[in-house]
């Protein structure tokens, strides 16, 4: 028989027990089983309708391998969905989390919570600012070289304009232009802008700015805002820069519906090489556009992901990569015209 000290030490003991596998659980949270042995990999994305988006996500589950499970959650453009969408995947046992932020100047909440539980963030695609990397030695990023895909774009451009003395329309020696940007404050928008116009110009070509409209990476709004400028600058537009292809198409969508013969258009160039902005320029309705490598960075994030849930280091994947201050990989672009289509489209 125990006595009543030994009673009481058993109890003090199951009530440590209890509490430590509560803690570890989640304590009473909603969690799924995680199958034993199997690796779990949480991945959250700004808004599952980006064209980009959603292809590169699909190549990342087409990388799953069968001892290894894939959660993936929309935040539909919330951070504090995105942030309990974290949290959520904690508690179901995820081994590593990718995160595209919704707002990737706030991720102080996401990293709070990984940081807590030890669970590595590998984000991509929208970049978070250096301080906030380095807030913990197990956060990392995935994504490409903004500025390399504005300077490819401009080069495109700046080709097409000094080679084909039709882009010049009115035959004034200057190319009438405008922009459509991505979203105000994505690293994507600002530095693709900026670096395509400088080096267009740096390459001599004349320029004039006739407008620039935001519209998201989207596709409709894009439409929009492009029929506003026909409406406002009729067949005086000679080029069109885009930050993506999804916008590209929309201000194609505007010149197909305004009826305007074709050789009045402007040229158009967009960035990502899309399914379908890879078929506008196989059909010559897009001049160019700049491959961002979905299928390696999807790759790059899985073998990343990976050797992070099994507690590996970044630096191990130094051979394929370049890896950049422990905690970057970018991915780099690559031009896209009716001369190499044939090489991308179908990838
Ligand atoms: C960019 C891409 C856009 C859009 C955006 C979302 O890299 O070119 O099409 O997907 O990311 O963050």
């Amino acid at each position: 028989m125990l006595s009543a000290i030994n009673r009481r030490v058993l109890s003090i003991l199951l009530s440590c027990i209890l509490l430590v596998s509560m803690l570890l659980t989640g304590c009473g949270a909603e969690t799924t089983q995680h199958k034993p042995g199997k690796i779990r990999i949480g991945m959250t994305l700004y808004d599952q309708y980006d064209t980009f988006l959603s292809q590169l996500a699909e190549e990342f589950a087409g990388q799953i391998e069968p001892d290894v499970e894939l959660i993936t959650y929309n935040a539909s453009q919330s951070q504090q969905t995105q942030n309990s969408q974290v949290r959520k995947m904690i508690e179901e046992g995820c081994d590593v989390i990718c995160v595209n932020l919704v707002d990737r100047t706030d991720p102080t909440a996401v990293i709070d919570s990984a940081r807590k539980a030890g669970v590595p963030i590998v984000f991509f695609n929208r970049e978070l600012v250096e301080g906030d990397i380095g807030r913990w030695d197990k956060l990392f990023y995935v994504g490409a070289d903004a500025a390399q895909s504005g300077i490819m774009q401009g080069e495109l451009a700046a080709r097409t304009c000094l080679t084909d003395r039709s882009v010049d329309k009115n035959l004034d020696g200057i190319i009438q232009y405008v922009v459509l940007e991505g979203e105000a404050g994505h690293q994507d928008s600002i530095v693709r802008t900026e670096y395509s116009v400088n080096t267009l110009m740096k390459e001599g070509v004349k320029v004039d700015k006739l407008g620039y409209a935001i519209a998201n990476w989207n596709r409709a709004q894009a439409q929009t805002k492009t029929s506003q400028f026909i409406e406002s600058f009729g067949d005086s537009i000679e080029l069109i820069l885009s930050n993506n292809d999804d916008m590209a198409l929309g201000a194609i969508d505007a010149y197909e519906s305004s009826g305007m013969i074709k050789s009045g258009w402007p040229v158009i160039f967009g960035i990502d090489g899309t399914d379908v902005g890879l078929e506008a320029v196989r059909d010559d309705k897009m001049v160019g556009t700049v491959y961002n490598d979905k299928e390696g960075q999807a790759r790059a994030m899985y073998r990343l992901a990976m050797l992070l849930a099994k507690g590996g280091s970044i630096d191990e994947l130094s051979d394929e990569y370049a890896v950049s201050e422990g905690k970057y990989i970018r991915l780099p672009y690559a031009k896209v015209t009716a001369a190499n289509i044939n090489s991308y489209l179908g990838r």
